[in-house]
């Protein structure tokens, strides 16, 4: 079978067909389906019901696998993030407990990552159990809202840098929801406000709920400028909206795009998740 790429709007999101997920794949489908990344920012595989070390296996194969952080209660520093409102006993978890208002923070539009020293490059994410409404997740491209900006934008942005916080990031959710070990262990990070993807050279915005205000601008004014872009990076002409079917996986380059999940029953129906996420590489 041979890898074919479907395009499915105009900025952002490309469907993958003929590759299984649970053989190992040859360079040159390696390299094909990171070339489709960066010019789609998302990629959608549907029918891929792979266990976690062929998860690994297949992020490995695209470049170095980021391990998660030591204090994420649902990583634990291994290689898998698992994203699901069902606890060990296989119950839900209650709504309002702070195991589902920390996730609650992946409902606000983010880049993975964004608030660590070295970000995050693409995040992979296979959907395990899906509720059989909600609980999509969009898309919305930061370099085609970067491209289509006003000159003077441009301009006016060109040399700005933006603190990135995990704590600003869950504060807009509720408070008491990081322990002090983990608070600790994420410090704030400095980014250009626009930067350039490597690969392609192309710019692309860097905004979302970790971008807490503009290094050097009044605290109030650069959290005005930042909202401005996200929204004007989130208007629906840049967004992908993913309906998830059991067994996807879906790729996102979190250099290209900022996503959001959407709300769902969760005090019904479970949502269970499992991501890996890859490295920028240094090289
Ligand atoms: C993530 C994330 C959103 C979702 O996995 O990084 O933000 O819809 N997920 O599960
Ligand atoms: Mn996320």
């Amino acid at each position: 079978m041979t890898i074919s790429i479907t395009q499915l709007t105009e900025h952002i999101g490309a469907r993958v067909d003929g590759v299984d997920l649970t053989s190992p794949i040859d360079n040159e489908t390696a390299e094909a389906v990171l070339s489709a990344l960066y010019s789609h920012s998302v990629l959608v595989f549907h029918g891929q019901p792979i266990t976690d070390d062929q998860h690994v296996v297949f992020t490995e194969s695209l470049g170095p696998l980021q391990m998660t952080m030591v204090n994420d209660p649902y990583g634990g520093g291994g290689p898998i993030n698992v994203i699901s409102n069902v606890d060990e006993n296989g119950d839900l978890i209650p709504p309002d407990d702070s195991r589902s208002l920390y996730q609650a923070g992946n409902t606000l539009w983010h880049s993975d990552g964004a608030f660590k020293p070295v970000p995050l490059k693409a995040s992979l994410l296979s959907a395990k159990e899906i509720p059989p409404e909600g609980g999509e997740t969009e898309f919305a491209s930061m370099r085609a809202a970067y491209d289509a900006l006003p000159e003077e934008r441009k301009v006016e942005i060109e040399d700005l840098v933006a603190e990135h916080s995990m704590a600003y990031s869950r504060q807009q959710i509720g408070s008491g929801i990081m322990d002090d070990a983990w608070l600790k262990a994420t410090p704030p990070a400095h980014h250009p406000l626009a930067r350039t993807i490597p690969e392609t050279g192309e710019k692309a915005l860097l905004v979302g709920a970790y971008a807490s205000q503009i290094v050097g601008w009044p605290v109030e004014k650069g959290r005005k400028l930042l909202e401005e872009l996200l929204v004007w990076t989130t208007q629906p002409e840049f967004v992908y909206r993913h309906e998830w079917q059991d067994h996807d996986l879906v790729i996102w380059d979190n250099r290209s795009a900022v996503h959001r999940g959407r709300p769902w029953d969760n005090g019904t129906y479970k949502r269970i998740m499992h991501r890996t996420t890859l490295a920028i590489d240094a090289s």
